[in-house]
């Protein structure tokens, strides 16, 4: 059966103190109130990356996520960070493609494929962000465009490559706006996502492969999403800032 997972992604978030409270919060409060088989991730910046690994480690439910990597292996790449650095620090998964790196950061279908196999190449598992802006929704666009993404940077890996692969489909517009996609259309888009996995991939594969709604995913709307049948679990942002809010969103499964 495929995992079912909670990923709280940071993002540029927090001082050092406060990256350690969070953590400490969530941690106690999985601890104390989560059953079950679930895998819940916390994704800091780069400089709290260990310490907030340090404090999840004797909970079996915790795993630590990086938000970015290199594509590169090591050498002269002022400013970043690699693969092999993030393992030796503790982490298990790595962000990519988030819309706001493709945005601001210019990374493109290539890039991310490199990104992807530099990733596995360390047996770290990738989480891989897809969705489509507003205006390619309103043009009734947004499966033609999701699909391409997914086709673009995750065609090239193998099954075995692919086998360590989560999805997270993040529709633009739902992103920090307060605007979630509604479970029906993140089901349709999910169970969209899955079918061409299973065109890329095998059919075991693709069935098998977490996929997670990112996008104002909150307390009050968690267990509607994690509901529909080919919702795995979510990627959140903002209500991943407050361990409450997280801690719920997790058990809304
Ligand atoms: P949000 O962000 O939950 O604040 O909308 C989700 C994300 O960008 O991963």
């Amino acid at each position: 059966m495929r995992k079912r997972i909670v990923a709280g992604n940071w993002k540029m978030n927090k001082t050092y103190e406060e990256a350690l409270s969070l953590v400490s919060e969530i941690d106690n409060m999985v601890k104390d109130e989560v059953t079950g088989d679930i895998t819940v991730i916390v994704a800091p910046p780069f400089p709290f990356l260990q310490s907030v690994g340090k404090l999840t480690q004797g909970n079996d439910l915790m795993h630590l996520a990086a938000q970015n990597v290199s594509e590169h292996e090591s050498g002269a790449y002022t400013g970043e960070v690699s693969a092999t650095m993030l393992k030796s620090v503790g982490t298990e998964y790595v962000i990519i493609g988030h819309s706001e790196r493709r945005m601001y950061h210019h990374e493109d279908a290539q890039t991310l494929y490199k990104k992807l196999k530099a990733t596995i190449a360390q047996g770290l598992k990738p989480i891989f962000c897809c969705g489509e802006p507003l205006e390619e929704r309103d043009a009734e666009n947004h499966f033609e465009y999701v699909g391409k993404q997914l086709h673009n940077s995750l065609s090239y890996l193998s099954n075995e490559e692919f086998d360590q692969v989560v999805v997270a489909y993040e529709p633009i517009w739902a992103i920090g706006t307060g605007r979630t996609a509604s479970s029906q259309q993140a089901q349709e888009m999910h169970a969209y996502i899955r079918e061409q996995l299973s065109k890329m991939f095998d059919a075991e594969a693709a069935f098998n492969c977490s996929i997670l709604y990112g996008g104002s995913c909150n307390p009050g709307n968690a267990k509607e999403l994690f509901s529909q049948p080919d919702v795995d679990g979510g990627l959140i942002g903002g209500a991943s800032l407050k361990s409450r809010d997280f801690a719920d969103i997790i058990k809304s499964f």
